[in-house]
């Protein structure tokens, strides 16, 4: 007894210090967005090659040729990038972004592929400027920690706020046959497909296209979201008010800066944590 409550307060400690290091971690961030850092590292290392050509030309006497200054544009970016610890995909847009103006440049499609892709993005990425929460996916590796803390009762409610194309929610319903659950997302692509998906699978799953925050959370026994830091502080405001007691709060990634975690599960080596809050 006194071996497993000593369990459970370390355990607690450990919630806490994670919880105040993630904290301090972001808080310290710049609030420039990602995305605008990112060109900002691109157009500086666009005025490094630049300035680097110059002063070779002027003391060496030597015209840089065009794909050399390419070559070390995209190197000079890849430094930055790797320098400023950007994620490795980030990495890999800031080397493909100039290779591939300069090829669009030297041979351009037909206007129509451009308006083409335009459309894809804008489906698929929406508001994503208003609400800061890109479409990407969650691992599949987080599917049987959330399945472990799903409540046994039969008939319980599940909601995924930002479902995406909905892959979580299909699993999830599979393995819980007697559940229910919901996913509202707001991008029209993302809703689409799991509509579809739904539809072929013959899946109960019920998908929504629409914004979460209109979205009554006061009927789950476990509302889950995967979003981004900016939604975190609403999305308490929002569960607090709305949620009832003893109900599950779950965030893959993401705190609420506001309301330390009450537990978290760790999903795997170098993978971000599922954090927890009962209502
Ligand atoms: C990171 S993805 C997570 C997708 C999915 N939950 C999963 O685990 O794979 C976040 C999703 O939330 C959606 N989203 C962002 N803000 C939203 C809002 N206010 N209402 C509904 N969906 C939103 C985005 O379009 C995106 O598809």
């Amino acid at each position: 007894m006194l071996i497993s409550r000593a369990f459970a307060t370390a355990d607690l400690l450990r919630c806490r210090l994670q919880w105040i290091i993630i904290l301090i971690k972001t808080r310290g961030e710049s609030q420039l967005v990602i995305g605008l850092k990112a060109l900002l590292l691109q157009l500086a290392a666009l005025v490094l090659t630049s300035v680097l050509s110059v002063i070779v030309q002027k003391f060496l006497g030597y015209l840089i040729p065009p794909s050399v200054f390419l070559s070390l544009h995209v190197s000079v970016a890849l430094s930055f990038s790797m320098l400023f610890r950007f994620d490795w995909w980030w990495s890999l847009i800031q080397v493909l972004f100039p290779l591939l103006l300069v090829l669009a440049a030297l041979h351009p499609l037909p206007s129509q592929w451009y308006l083409f892709a335009f459309l894809i993005f804008a489906l698929l990425y929406w508001s994503t400027f208003r609400t800061q929460v890109p479409y990407y996916p969650s691992k599949k590796s987080l599917l049987m920690p959330i399945q472990a803390l799903l409540p046994a009762v039969q008939g319980s409610r599940f909601v995924d706020l930002g479902s995406g194309m909905g892959g979580l929610l299909m699993q999830l319903a599979k393995l819980n046959p007697e559940g229910q659950f919901i996913g509202v997302e707001i991008a029209p692509l993302p809703w689409l497909i799991s509509r579809l998906r739904a539809l072929l699978s013959s899946s109960k799953v019920k998908f929504v296209l629409g914004n979460y925050n209109r979205q009554d959370l006061q009927q789950f026994d476990v509302v889950f979201c995967y979003l981004s830091p900016a939604a975190m502080p609403s999305i308490w405001e929002k569960a607090r008010a709305e949620m009832k007691p003893g109900a599950l709060l779950l965030s893959y990634e993401f705190i609420i800066p506001e309301k330390p975690h009450d537990f978290c599960v760790k999903i795997e080596e170098d993978a971000p944590y599922l954090f927890g809050w009962r209502i």
